[in-house]
């Protein structure tokens, strides 16, 4: 089965055609073409964040452009499907993604799939050079981005709960606000991380202290904002921003990271502890963090040897189309026609679902 997805949550166009074929263990997937991306990223850094009308106007802009792209050197194959993001996500920017792919599929005369953008990132971030196979139940998902913060829990296939998530910021946003604090350019989470990378190779100890919100509290709930606040408040005591050097910017972005760390490894113990799950994922655009990666690895490899740690790659991270096709094939080709209600959790508390084919 071939599937053309679009995905436009957020400030990246995404179109990619991916073929699945459900195996006795699970799936395997196949990117027909290029997974076309476009990052608008650069336009919106002026703003320090995603700024919505204007991420709908590129996406508009960009979609035809990027169908095309994603398309070269497909002639031939037969789409089964048209996927698209039907949320969360940022309600303009998902409505031209939405639009665009009504009136495609209906040009196409295909049926179009309304997909969950948190199941895009969770399933994808499942597969491992192209297989999603023999993945043991219960699956613990830890997806962090700019816009979420939550562990998932999914006892059965396409079954979510949502068991533990930020009571304030995503931890992405708090990367990308702490990085604008600090004078580094959004997205913000790359660029703390580099500073950290080299502070902590550079044997710095970090000389500066800041809290870990929530990390003693017996649920599985986390919070950022007041990381965030202390950012503020550190630098604000400091008479501002051009009064720390260098090395005093990259110790707070390292000990930022470390509190990052510290915050999900706490939180991590105790969901396993709970769940009994037999695999942990993380995904979204925050797992693409070398740190957090490596922390996470090691504390698995150290406290439950038996859990079955997947990473994703680096290249489906952050937001694109080629998740969006691999959830709508692992749920079309399991047989199941409706959308994922959870891991559902809006930014910008909308959204409107596609009327019933
Ligand atoms: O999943 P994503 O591409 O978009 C959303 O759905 O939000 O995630 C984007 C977020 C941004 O906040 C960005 O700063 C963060 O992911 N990010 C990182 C890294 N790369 C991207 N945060 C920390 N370390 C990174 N290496
Ligand atoms: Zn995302």
């Amino acid at each position: 089965m071939k599937i053309l997805a679009i995905e436009t949550s957020c400030d990246e166009t995404g179109a990619a055609l991916v073929e699945g074929q459900k195996t006795e263990t699970g799936f395997i997937f196949k990117q027909l073409g290029n997974a076309a991306l476009n990052s608008q990223a650069k336009l919106h850094a002026e703003y320090g964040g995603v700024y919505p009308n204007l991420a709908r106007r590129e996406h508009e802009k960009n979609l035809p452009i990027i169908l095309e792209q994603a398309l070269q050197q497909t002639e031939g194959s037969e789409i089964d499907a048209i996927a698209v993001t039907q949320g969360p996500g940022l309600e303009p920017a998902l409505w031209a993604g939405i639009m665009f792919a009504e009136a495609l599929a209906k040009e196409k005369n295909l049926p179009l799939i309304p997909t969950n953008h948190m199941e895009g990132h969770l399933v994808s971030s499942l597969v491992q050079d192209g297989k999603m196979e023999n993945v043991q139940l219960p699956v613990l998902g830890l997806l962090i981005s700019g816009g979420h913060t939550e562990y998932v829990l999914m006892k059965n296939w396409f079954e979510y709960e949502v068991i533990g998530e930020t009571q304030d910021d995503a931890v992405g946003e708090a990367f990308d606000k702490v990085a604008r604090m600090l004078g580094l350019p959004y997205p913000g989470g790359p660029e703390i991380s580099k500073l950290a990378e080299h502070a902590r190779s550079g044997g710095e100890n970090s000389s500066v202290k800041l809290p870990r919100p929530m990390i003693h509290d017996k649920n599985l709930n986390v919070s950022f904002s007041g990381l965030k606040t202390a950012v503020l408040y550190m630098l604000r005591d400091a008479g501002g921003i051009h009064t720390l050097s260098a090395g005093q910017v990259a110790a707070i972005a390292l000990e930022f990271e470390n509190a990052v760390g510290d915050i999900f490894i706490s939180k991590t113990r105790r969901a396993l502890e709970e769940t009994d799950a037999k695999t942990f994922v993380i995904g979204g655009g925050v797992a693409a963090n070398k740190y957090l990666r490596a922390r996470l690895v090691k504390f698995l490899e150290d406290e439950f040897p038996n859990v079955e740690m997947r990473l994703p790659e680096l290249s489906i991270t952050g937001d694109n189309a080629v998740m969006i096709a691999e959830a709508a094939l692992a749920r079309a080709l399991s047989g199941i026609d409706d959308v994922a209600k959870e891991p559902v959790r809006a930014y910008s508390n909308r959204f409107s679902i596609l009327p019933p084919k």
